[in-house]
């Protein structure tokens, strides 16, 4: 078997918040879940991209292939290249597949105020006719409002990057998720 060294820690990251293996078997866990959830169904998971890009990727290979899955993006925007959200968030790219009556996961890199997630799911139930709308969520900066019926993990209200997050644009491939040194947002 080959052993993989870790990644190199990036200079702009002050801190490793959740680590390759700590992420990898979570998603091996939020997997199996819906795996006993979904079984003998078709589910279609839509990624809220790019951001969850990296964790629907390895979501959808932690499904047993007893659940059919179906793959798709939505494209979102709130954030713009700051740090804080405006609270608006608007659909930048629609689905390709058909959504009426299907079951649908949202795949979200991280909830925050919890506005996309809330906004996305009127969108998917109410506009695009879902049948069943459920959301799965790496990270929660506010996990006792339980808004993500499958959660990766607790995040203290911190600004993270890696495993598909970013800081405008940059950061998304590092396989962990970090705490970015505030310099690098400060003197932009
Ligand atoms: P909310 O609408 O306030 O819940 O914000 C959720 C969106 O903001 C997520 O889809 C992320 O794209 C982005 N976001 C929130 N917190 C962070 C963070 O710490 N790092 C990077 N992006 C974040
Ligand atoms: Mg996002």
């Amino acid at each position: 078997m080959v052993m993989l060294a870790p990644s190199p820690i990036h200079r702009d990251i002050e801190r490793v918040v959740l680590a390759e293996t700590q992420i990898q078997q979570r998603v091996r866990e939020l997997g199996g879940q819906l795996s006993t959830d979904y079984a003998g169904r078709t589910l279609t998971l839509v990624g809220v991209f790019a951001g969850a890009a990296l964790f629907l990727a390895d979501l959808a290979r932690a499904i047993a292939p007893t659940v059919t899955v179906h793959l798709d993006v939505v494209g979102v925007s709130s954030y713009g290249h700051g740090t804080t959200t405006n609270g608006r968030p608007t659909i930048t790219q629609i689905p390709e597949l058909p959504l009426a009556n299907r079951d649908i996961v949202l795949v979200e890199d991280i909830i925050d105020s919890g506005a996309t997630v809330w906004f996305l799911r009127e969108q998917f139930q109410l506009v695009w006719g879902a049948r069943s709308v459920r959301v799965c969520a790496l990270l929660d900066k506010q996990p006792h409002l339980c808004r993500a019926e499958y959660l990766g993990f607790a995040c203290d209200p911190v600004f993270v990057v890696g495993y598909g997050l970013d800081y405008a644009e940059a950061y998304r491939g590092l396989p962990y998720v970090g705490v970015l040194k505030p310099s690098i947002y400060q003197s932009a």
